[in-house]
């Protein structure tokens, strides 16, 4: 129908086609997770919503695996999180150091550098990451406030360590940020353990939730040192606020102490809460703790080992760093004489599988293949490889037919043999 004829242009009713996503990101949810978003909005001032939010607090925190009273929501994608925190903490002039070890590593600058920080930033490779000493000598050459770091970086799938990471930062008196986005839910991330200040996430990769809202946790050193810029809007802020003297926060939706008032028993007003995506973030995070993480954590693990078992069976190549390599996430270097896409078509076309491409020095070079979350399971694995060989051996790849699936079916069968009926449903 002609956008300019009389009746509305109404397209058809949303009926998006069944797709397996086996890529880096997003995932299929939790049918439970979409479930809790259809429940209905409350409104915000509604003590059962004060609850929920206070009931997601706690959830996050064992989550986070933290003490920090201020876990909580910041609405927008996991990259909302990461900017908040980032720019309630760094006020222009900072010094931030930024050790870059994929594309996400670039991300945590270009935000430093907008937050109007004096940014320095130190790289290794795509698909290696660095040594602790090599960041300890960056930040005693760098004096940074703030230290921004990835920790499993889904562009190159390998995953820095960090637990002498915070202890270096604490000697040099710098905070640590650690965006987790990629690996909350699916692998250990302890952020007292490890002495981290500052953490954000998302739910859309192993926490098997859509994109569309952050989690966020910060320790009471960044909440002291933040404190100094806590403005509050005027129209809302008590008749006896007296401004403090640090620097305005740049941003009013993304200012952290006007958010912890929100979250706070005050409730004072800040946006409208995304009320699906908290409905979201709390059942995600219901689940995860359910199910027990460190079994979540051993199942992300049992499904790369079946998935590399599977691809090196194909005599495929995987990417990376193997002793840092993510459990949630594969790279798997495309064989010379391959068309990459093709192949990536193939499988959409015929399976509904999608799996990723890659960017920057690794576009065109590597594939990204994700078990995360609600897909981690041993059915998604096997039609997985099952549907990358098939699409191999039309595109002309000598793979032995039926080999990738043998291989992945070894590991289940050496698990299974070990394993308690409970765990066998994986
Ligand atoms: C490691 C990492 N950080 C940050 C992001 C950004 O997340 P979002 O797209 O939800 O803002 C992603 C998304 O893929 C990611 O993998």
């Amino acid at each position: 129908m002609s956008a300019t004829s009389n009746s509305p242009e109404l397209f058809e009713p949303l009926n998006p086609p069944p797709r397996l996503l086996m890529g880096p990101g997003p995932i299929n949810c939790d049918p439970r997770v979409l479930h809790a978003m259809a429940m209905p909005p409350l409104g915000h001032s509604d003590p059962t919503f004060w609850r929920y939010m206070d009931e997601t607090m706690v959830l996050l925190r064992q989550l986070f695996r933290t003490e920090n009273h201020w876990s909580f929501l910041v609405n927008g994608s996991a990259r909302a999180g990461i900017e908040a925190l980032m720019i309630s903490i760094i006020a222009p002039g900072d010094r931030v150091l930024v050790p870059i070890f994929g594309r996400f590593g670039h991300l945590l600058t270009e935000i430093a550098e907008r937050c109007g920080a004096e940014t320095s930033t130190i790289e290794v490779e795509w698909g290696a990451v660095f040594d602790p000493a090599q960041i300890d000598a960056a930040i005693q050459k760098h004096q940074p406030k703030l230290v921004a770091l990835v920790h499993g970086d889904t562009s190159t799938t390998t995953v820095q360590p960090l637990a002498e990471i915070g202890p270096i930062c604490r000697r040099h008196g710098a905070f640590l940020f650690v965006d987790a986005t990629a690996t909350l839910g699916g692998m250990p991330f302890e952020t007292d353990t490890w002495q981290i200040d500052a953490v954000a996430a998302g739910l859309q990769k192993c926490l098997s939730g859509p994109p569309g809202t952050a989690l966020v946790s910060l320790n009471e050193r960044v909440v002291e040192a933040i404190a100094t810029r806590q403005h509050i809007e005027h129209g809302i802020a008590p008749a006896d606020f007296e401004p403090p003297l640090g620097p305005k926060i740049q941003s009013n939706y993304l200012d952290i102490p006007m958010l912890m008032k929100w979250w706070s028993g005050t409730r004072l007003p800040h946006h409208t809460e995304a009320t699906p995506m908290l409905y979201a973030a709390r059942e995600c995070a219901r689940i995860a703790l359910a199910d027990g993480l460190e079994t979540s954590f051993g199942r992300h693990q049992l499904s790369s080992n079946a998935l590399t078992a599977g691809l090196e069976a194909m005599n495929l190549e995987l990417f990376g760093d193997r002793a840092h390599k993510m459990p949630n996430v594969t790279g798997v270097l495309i064989p010379n004489g391959i068309d990459g896409e093709a192949v990536r078509r193939d499988m959409l076309d015929c399976f509904g599988i999608e799996i990723g491409t890659s960017f920057g020095p690794l576009q065109g070079k590597i594939w990204r293949i994700g078990t995360m979350g609600y897909n981690c399971r041993r059915q998604n694995v096997l039609i997985c490889l099952a549907a990358l060989e098939t699409a191999l051996l039309r595109r002309g790849y000598p793979a032995r037919a039926g080999a990738a699936v043998e291989a992945a079916l070894g590991v289940y069968d050496v698990w299974d043999a070990r394993s308690t009926p409970a765990a066998l449903a994986n």
